[in-house]
């Protein structure tokens, strides 16, 4: 029986691996083990609990305003013993966060194979997004087998020489994660508090601006004229409400509460479970975010999206007309956002049902061909 181990630290990537864990798990030719760096620990806790995921190994790593230093060092020699416990055939890593990157190092010392899921998405410029671009570049560099969510993503790797027999195009993990949510969330029998309690928070009769953001190079100035550009938007059109569940990163939570707190029409909030989110995101208007999953996502809504940001990994849902770039000057995005609002044409060419991102397979195509090595 091949073992596997199955890595992952922070929220989103907590949310993308789930569906291919819960197929893992499900397969008798496996031994599947799971381990959690905790290098997010509330925001982590709230996607295991929603998707009913036990760590084997939980790292719990996490301290309040960490940096990258004592994070990567962490990470790597926190591993050592669980590699040297659980000998695994195969470890996946995910994306590009920190945990991916140190994890990846860390199987590499230990002769594992190396999986990256989500493999390939690149700006090609590392200082932007800071440091994901280079986390991903050296995980790619890193991995054995390598899960390409779309061909630009595989043609990407191509170019920086990885062999074409090595890469899989499969599609996007959330959008496996985002079709059992939604079926989950829209179950007769699901109850949850955090719904609940939106549900007397919001007023419908009002249309719904769902925001995000946490990016480190939007820290400090780039948020500030988020902000501003959010109050001007509330301000200017008391018909709409803004809703912003904020990222706990103590350089996003500081500046919002302080510039948004007390204003009639934004409701600030704390990171909202996954189940809550993804049924906010279906009853929003449009969306403003740097996120990079929330862009995957949004398109199989039917939601716009803003993103804030200059440049993305992930052109695709940009070059189909329902994500914008619009970065952090606070005029622009008043004005998109106000173009979205107020011109039913053009918000109707951008709420397109279509995905590029994936049709809720990735999961199975990632095992079968684990399975057929
Ligand atoms: C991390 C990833 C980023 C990813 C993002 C998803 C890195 C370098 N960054 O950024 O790629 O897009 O997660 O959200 O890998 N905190 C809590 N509780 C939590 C989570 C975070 O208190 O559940 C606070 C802590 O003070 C922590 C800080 O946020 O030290 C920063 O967390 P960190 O993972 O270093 O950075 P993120 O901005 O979350
Ligand atoms: N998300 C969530 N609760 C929130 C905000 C986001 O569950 O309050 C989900 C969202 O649906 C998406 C993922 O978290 O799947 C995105 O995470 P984040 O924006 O933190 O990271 P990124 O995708 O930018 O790396």
């Amino acid at each position: 029986m091949k073992k596997n181990l199955i890595v992952f630290g922070t929220r989103p990537e907590a949310i993308k691996m789930a569906p291919l864990i819960q197929k893992f798990l499900n397969n008798k030719n496996f031994d599947t083990k799971v381990c959690v760096t905790a290098q997010h620990r509330e925001m982590l806790d709230q996607v295991l609990d929603f998707f009913e995921i036990t760590p084997d190994f939980d790292l719990n790593i996490m301290r309040p305003n960490q940096n990258l230093y004592s994070l990567t060092a962490t990470i790597i020699e926190k591993m050592k013993p669980v590699l040297e416990e659980v000998k695994p055939d195969y470890v996946y890593v995910h994306g590009d966060t920190t945990t991916s990157m140190a994890v990846g190092i860390a199987a590499f010392y230990s002769g594992a194979k190396i999986c990256h899921v989500e493999a390939g998405l690149r700006t090609f410029d590392r200082e932007y997004p800071f440091p994901e671009e280079f986390n991903r570049q050296l995980t790619g560099k890193i991995a054995d087998y390598h899960f390409s969510p779309t061909e630009l993503s595989k043609k990407n790797l191509l170019v920086e020489n990885t062999k074409k027999e090595n890469i899989l195009v499969t599609g996007n993990t959330v959008i496996d994660a985002l079709f059992y949510g939604i079926e989950k969330v829209n179950a007769e029998n699901f109850k949850d508090e955090e719904i609940e309690s939106l549900k007397t928070l919001l007023n419908f009769q009002k249309r719904i601006i769902l925001v995000t953001g946490h990016r480190r190079e939007n820290h400090g100035d780039g948020l500030i004229n988020i902000c501003a550009a959010l109050k001007i938007i509330a301000e200017k059109n008391p018909d709409v409400q803004i809703i912003y569940p904020v990222h706990l990163n103590p350089n996003v939570v500081g500046p919002v509460n302080e510039l948004l707190s007390g204003i009639e029409n934004i409701h600030l909030v704390s990171p909202l479970a996954y189940p809550a989110f993804i049924w906010l995101m279906e009853k929003s208007y449009l969306i403003i975010t740097d996120s990079g999953g929330i862009q995957e996502e949004a398109p199989s809504l039917g939601k716009p999206v803003l993103v804030t940001r200059t440049t993305t990994e992930r052109p695709e849902a940009v070059d189909e007309g329902t994500v914008l770039l619009v970065g952090t000057d606070r005029a622009r995005i008043v004005a998109e956002t106000e173009k979205l609002l107020n011109n039913t044409e053009y918000y109707n060419a951008m709420s397109l049902l279509h995905n590029p991102y994936g049709d809720g397979k990735t999961s199975e195509r990632i095992v079968n061909f684990i399975e057929q090595l």
